[in-house]
């Protein structure tokens, strides 16, 4: 893998065979002092998570399953963009498929090949690091239904070099966080969501309509059947047919 890189991100790195979820593992790190970029990556995880309480299933070699250590001087209400610049990293590297908002990257018969989850360790309202965790799948294993793997799309892909790329965009993409048009354009260009429509559980309740365009936070704007424009800056998104 060091070959292969160019900058910080991954520069400090932990490999694990087995481990109950890269997030924990980096977490521990971090309280010791890891440097911001710095990665831990596991084979194969047991307790993987995934957003909303859901979990990672991560079969041994099948995947990537990596987080890496963000320590960015952003306010709370700009962590949107975030989400969105780590599923334009996964739909450069993967070269296949497209975005449903924020971040799951689907193959192109609509199931899941990746997935991101952001979590933050506060003081207060101040963010003191970020943990952006990353789930891809690479080869063929037992995975849900709902999920697929990129060596479908894809014959022949070498983990180590799906890596390399993928932390060199994150790393590109997380230091243009602050450029709100940048992250918009270009998660647009991957996007499988807008112009659909959509159902979004969101935590005050079910929105239907039809996506419309982002935000520069990175919310998503849909249009009620009642001409409304609604805004919504967290929630589950279920594409429907059109
Ligand atoms: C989602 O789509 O719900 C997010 C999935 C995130 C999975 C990755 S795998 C590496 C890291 N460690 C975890 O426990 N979860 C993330």
């Amino acid at each position: 893998l060091h070959a292969r890189l160019q900058g910080r991100f991954g520069r400090a790195y932990r490999y694990l065979g087995r481990t109950t979820s890269t997030q924990d593992a980096l977490r521990a790190w971090a309280e010791a002092g890891a440097p911001e970029g710095a990665v831990v990556l596991a084979e194969q995880q047991t307790r993987g998570r995934g957003r909303r309480g859901r979990s990672w299933v991560s079969p041994p070699g099948a995947g990537l399953y990596f987080s890496v250590l963000l320590r960015p001087r952003l306010p709370l209400t700009e962590l949107l963009r975030l989400s969105l610049a780590a599923g334009i990293a996964l739909a450069e590297t993967a070269e296949v498929g497209g975005l449903k908002w924020p971040n799951d990257l689907l193959a192109p018969d609509g199931r899941k090949l990746a997935g991101v989850l952001v979590e933050a360790e506060l003081r207060g309202e101040e963010v003191r690091f970020l943990l952006l965790g990353i789930g891809l799948n690479v080869h063929a294993a037992p995975l849900p239904p709902e999920a697929t793997y990129l060596e479908a799309y894809r014959p022949g892909l070498r983990r180590v070099d799906l890596l390399a790329k993928l932390l060199a965009r994150l790393e590109y993409w997380s230091e243009r966080l602050t450029d709100a048009a940048a992250i918009c354009t270009a998660w647009s260009r991957y996007s499988y969501t807008l112009g659909r429509p959509v159902r979004i559980d969101t935590p005050a309740g079910l929105v239907e309509g039809v996506a419309e365009a982002l935000a520069s936070s990175g919310a998503l704007q849909v249009r009620l059947a009642d001409g409304t424009l609604r805004t919504i800056s967290a929630g589950d998104v279920a594409l429907l047919s059109p």
